[in-house]
């Protein structure tokens, strides 16, 4: 199968110019002017960009969490964020206390083989490992799981204590892998839910109220402190607020290897999302917490000057209706996580690009480039090159759609609200190849379960 795409404008994390890409076997082979080449299929990209598939690097399909499942499995959520013009999901699989983490890998390969709409790769998420242990983690590089996640929240369910931290962060600075952190002080935040509930604070918006900002930030100076002492890149996933920010900026000023991602919901929503009326407001309980409003425009700022790297989603879905209501009478029982995989793209353009907060490389940078490179996945997704995977999406950047649950061009998740209900964007994606194939025309998804590979990680790549 061969496919030539005409008269796009290509947008690269670093490039801007007009020219045709011919594909064959999955990959591209040559981009030129006025390419005149025999193809199965000829796409006319005139009038839009056409840039490298995007890339979420922090998803939870099929993930056993509060009490539940998030409500996207690998069939679900990965055609929903094809939709959204993104190609590759990096997920996590979960290390079960007191088994082997080859084990949980093993078990969410059986979650994601033969039911993907795109290519997907896991983390790991460790919850213990005591000397005996460590040496798995080099064996999961081997298999293509080059990162890690690790928990300073949720005790008693996926925190690690810092000795653990310690030793994981020293066997992946020695193996060239990278750990991901979970940083807010979950214990000190425990204490807090403890008295709020003691005083009859089981509302949503205690969710909000209980998570200071201050508990992120200091979560993130002590995991990259650990970091810079155990010699390895950290990256601190769905960083939300200012202050956490300062921290980032800190350790990068002096050196260290710290890097961070935001997510759409700290972007665009904020902490008003709380006081919605009845129990509205547990759609948006996710950890950390939405924050005041003032803290977005320090997270652009942080985005544009490149402390923060990339924009992931966190997307982890729960229905309102069966199971966010597990918290009806008390906020710490809301399973913890929203969705947004489909949505990211145009809202990071729209909210980025439109509003000249960021450029147009910098949008393809943020949203695939620099996760692929921090991932070990680059350039064979995060660009537009000869020889890189043809994942590509045709971007009509005039396109405008409200995103709602009611709109058939903008929810395909398997949940029963949009947290981004009624917002209108401007930059919608038109068309998705994955690996040369066209999974997205025009809201219509036409490719089928299992196109998808798993893809094997290589060391950290460097957003040096
Ligand atoms: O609320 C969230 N973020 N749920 C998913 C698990 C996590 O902490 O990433
Ligand atoms: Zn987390
Ligand atoms: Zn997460």
């Amino acid at each position: 199968m061969s496919v030539l795409i005409k008269n796009g404008r290509i947008i690269t994390a670093v490039d801007d110019y007009m020219a045709d890409i011919f594909i064959a076997e999955e990959s591209i082979t040559t981009i030129g002017n006025s390419l005149d080449m025999v193809a199965d299929q000829i796409i006319d990209a005139s009038n839009k960009y056409v840039i490298p598939g995007g890339i979420d690097p922090h998803t939870h399909l099929d993930m056993p969490f509060g009490g539940t499942v998030s409500a996207d499995n690998f069939e679900t959520g990965t055609r929903a964020a094809a939709h959204g013009g993104t190609t590759t999901l990096i997920d996590f699989a979960i290390q079960a206390k007191g088994t082997s983490t080859l084990k949980a890998l093993d078990i969410w390969h059986a979650k994601a083989e033969g039911k993907t709409a795109i290519d997907y790769g896991f983390h790991m998420i460790v919850t213990d490992l005591d000397d005996n242990r460590v040496h798995e983690m080099k064996m999961l590089a081997d298999e293509g799981v080059t990162s890690y996640k690790l928990f300073m929240a949720y005790p008693g369910v996926l925190y690690v204590d810092d000795g653990t931290i310690y030793r994981a962060m020293r066997k992946a600075g020695e193996d060239g892998t990278v750990v991901c952190m979970h940083a807010e002080n979950g214990i000190v935040i425990d204490e807090i839910v403890k008295k709020a509930l003691s005083e009859g604070k089981t509302e949503p918006k205690y969710h909000g109220l209980t998570r200071p900002t201050r508990m992120e930030a200091e979560g993130v100076h002590r995991a990259i402190s650990i970091a810079e002492v155990a010699n390895v890149p950290v990256y601190i996933v769905h960083l939300s607020c200012s202050d956490a920010l300062e921290q980032v900026i800190l350790a990068r000023n002096r050196g260290v290897h710290a890097f961070a991602e935001t997510c759409p919901q700290y972007l665009f929503l904020d902490n008003s999302y709380y006081d919605k009326e009845g129990f509205e407001g547990a759609k948006y309980v996710m950890t950390p917490a939405l924050r005041e409003k003032w803290n977005q425009d320090e997270l652009w700022k942080g985005l544009r000057f490149g402390h923060i790297q990339s924009i992931a989603t966190d997307h982890c879905p729960f229905c309102f209706k069966d199971q966010k209501v597990l918290g009806i009478d008390d906020f710490s029982k809301i399973p913890n996580g929203g969705p947004g995989v489909e949505n990211r793209m145009s809202l990071v353009y729209n909210g980025g690009v439109n509003s000249g907060r960021i450029s147009l490389n910098k949008f393809v940078e943020l949203t695939s480039t620099a996760a692929a490179k921090t991932f070990g996945l680059f350039p064979k997704k995060g660009t537009i090159a000869v020889g890189s995977d043809a994942d590509i999406v045709i971007f009509d950047p005039n396109r405008k759609e409200t995103i709602s649950i009611n709109n058939a061009c903008t929810h395909h998740m398997n949940v029963d609200y949009n947290a981004y209900e009624g917002f209108e964007v401007k930059g919608f994606t038109e068309t998705v190849l994955s690996r040369g194939k066209v999974i997205i025309d025009d809201c219509d998804y036409i490719g089928k379960k299992g196109d998808g590979h798993y893809l094997k990680r290589g060391l950290y790549g460097g957003m040096k």
